[in-house]
């Protein structure tokens, strides 16, 4: 079996073993080991996150390139806030370089810069610079990259089911007519369909509140690689992996 991690392996070679009539439509990653990557190399763990700020680059280029929909970021979650404040303030200041330096390339490619998650809690640049970012964007038509940013599940969860409830109480619903279609639309991924394809790096194998909803029926694939060590051919892996599972979505095969 050609192995994709072999060092004579190269993006052009696993590019060619992904079949590009079954791209997942939408890809959400859980980008993970910043930390542990700085720690390694016994440096502080912001240079870890501005490390992985550069695997962002080049996994958004090229899921755009292959015709991804959505990519789905988990950047910063609800329970992150527990973090030393110096590590949180690097993280922000991440957000604002990345999309400061980014932003006309990211036009340029048609991307639309969205975000998921309860931002309002941020400081208010980076509110300014992710608001300023998806106005440019919003009218192109390539990519869809959500930044999941203040996010964290329980909290959407919560969050769609009072904003529901108040729709209830002004008589816009009928409480007999709340289905799954009903309930998801108001949840942030409101019009994002559910990810094909979980991708978490890193070697922990959870969700850690990530789209907890969303992900009933995604696939997931982990590696031990770490974040700012995740390359192209990583992810050409883990959507030849993707391609290769058998999505029975609680029924059976045709042919069975
Ligand atoms: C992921 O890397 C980035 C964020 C959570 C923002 P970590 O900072 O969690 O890295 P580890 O898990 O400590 O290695
Ligand atoms: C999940 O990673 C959150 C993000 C990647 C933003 P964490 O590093 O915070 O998750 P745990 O603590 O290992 O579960
Ligand atoms: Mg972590």
């Amino acid at each position: 079996m050609w192995n994709f991690f072999t060092k004579k392996n190269n993006v052009k070679d696993s590019n060619q073993l992904i079949d590009m009539n079954n791209i997942p439509k939408h890809i959400g990653i859980i980008m993970d080991g910043n930390g542990r990557w700085a720690k390694e190399k016994k440096l502080p763990r912001s240079m870890g996150h501005k490390a992985g700020v550069e695997t962002i680059r080049e996994i958004v280029k090229e899921c755009n390139r292959i015709g991804v929909k959505y990519l789905t970021l988990y950047a910063f979650s609800t329970e992150n806030w527990k973090r030393p404040t110096e590590e949180v303030n690097a993280l922000m200041k991440l957000l604002v370089e990345y999309l400061s330096k980014e932003i006309d390339e990211l036009h340029r490619n048609n991307v639309i810069v969205n975000s998921i998650g309860d931002i309002n809690k941020l400081p208010q640049i980076c509110i300014d610079k992710l608001n300023g970012a998806y106005n440019k964007t919003k009218n192109n038509d390539g990519l869809i990259l959500n930044l999941a940013l203040n996010y964290g599940g329980r909290d959407e969860i919560l969050r769609g089911m009072k904003l529901l409830y108040k729709d209830v109480q002004r008589g816009k619903i009928k409480i007999e007519n709340i289905d799954e279609n009903i309930f998801s639309r108001y949840l942030y991924t409101n019009g994002i369909p559910d990810p094909d394809l979980i991708i978490r790096p890193s070697g922990e194998q959870r969700l850690s509140n990530f789209l907890i909803w969303q992900c009933a029926y995604s696939e997931f694939w982990y590696s031990n690689i770490k974040w700012p060590d995740f390359k192209i051919k990583h992810l050409h892996k883990a959507i030849y992996d993707y391609q290769n599972r058998d999505r029975r979505f609680g029924g059976v095969k045709s042919e069975q």
